[in-house]
């Protein structure tokens, strides 16, 4: 670990800086890692802040952990510290379905890979669901594909929780929704393939795609006010 200028400990290149969490390229050993990094609001007492992070970063791990099981491609966690307020993860080599989709917005090419990819999202999503777990910020910076494999990897699981309700899952879908239409509006009808592939993976589908058509316009009606 080092120690830059300003004093603040660094776990390597630094990748993202966030509101909650700064992400690092690092080495978990000799492999090639991302350590995430929960660090303290100023604001609050120094105490209570650091049992929120623990309880923040244990919820991230085990929800990560919950989706492996039920079958959905995650990073393999590495390690938890709760005294530095980090997870480490494996790195998962590949373009994220943001950069994948922004450069089919651009070329245009590769219809193929565009359905394998809608297809393997709903299918994650809906393995997902049926287990009980709301991804909770389901955008497409927070999807790789392998480089190796082509399969889709989740990550990111700071906002998930557990939830059967069909509301939940309507919701995460409707998020999912409306960062493809604004990101990347020119890839087509993506969303449709991936529900058609939601359909197939979800047994509770009916309940879950019912209640999306209901949060859809809830979504306009609140843009029609605002
Ligand atoms: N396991 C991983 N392998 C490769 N890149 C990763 C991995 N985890 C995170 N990243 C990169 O770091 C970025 C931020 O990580 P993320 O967990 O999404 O944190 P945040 O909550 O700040 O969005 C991701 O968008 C991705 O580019
Ligand atoms: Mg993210």
């Amino acid at each position: 670990m080092e120690v830059d200028i300003a004093g603040t400990e660094s776990f390597g290149l630094l990748l993202k800086q966030g509101a909650e969490a700064r992400v690092f390229e690092s080495n978990f050993v000799g492999r090639k890692s991302i350590v995430k990094e929960r660090f303290s609001k100023k604001y609050r007492h120094p105490l209570l802040d650091s049992k929120l992070t623990i309880k923040r970063l244990n919820a991230e791990a085990r929800c990560m952990t919950k989706a492996r099981r039920l079958g959905v491609p995650t990073p393999v966690l590495y390690a938890v510290d709760p005294l530095l307020h980090t997870l480490t993860f494996e790195y998962v080599d590949g373009p994220s379905v943001k950069e994948i989709l922004l450069d089919f917005g651009l070329n245009g090419i590769n219809g193929e890979q565009l359905d394998d990819v809608a297809t393997q999202i709903g299918s994650a999503v809906g393995k997902l669901h049926d287990g009980g777990l709301i991804h909770g910020d389901l955008t497409t910076s927070n999807m790789i594909v392998r480089s190796e494999t082509n399969q889709l990897v989740l990550i990111d699981f700071g906002l998930s929780f557990t939830s059967t309700l069909p509301e939940d899952k309507a919701v995460d879908l409707y998020l999912l929704e409306r960062a493809l239409l604004s990101m990347h509006s020119s890839c087509g009808n993506v969303m449709d393939k991936i529900l058609a592939s939601y359909r197939k993976s979800s047994k509770q589908w009916s309940s879950t795609l019912n209640k999306l058509a209901q949060v859809r316009l809830r979504g306009r009606k609140r843009t029609m006010i605002g």
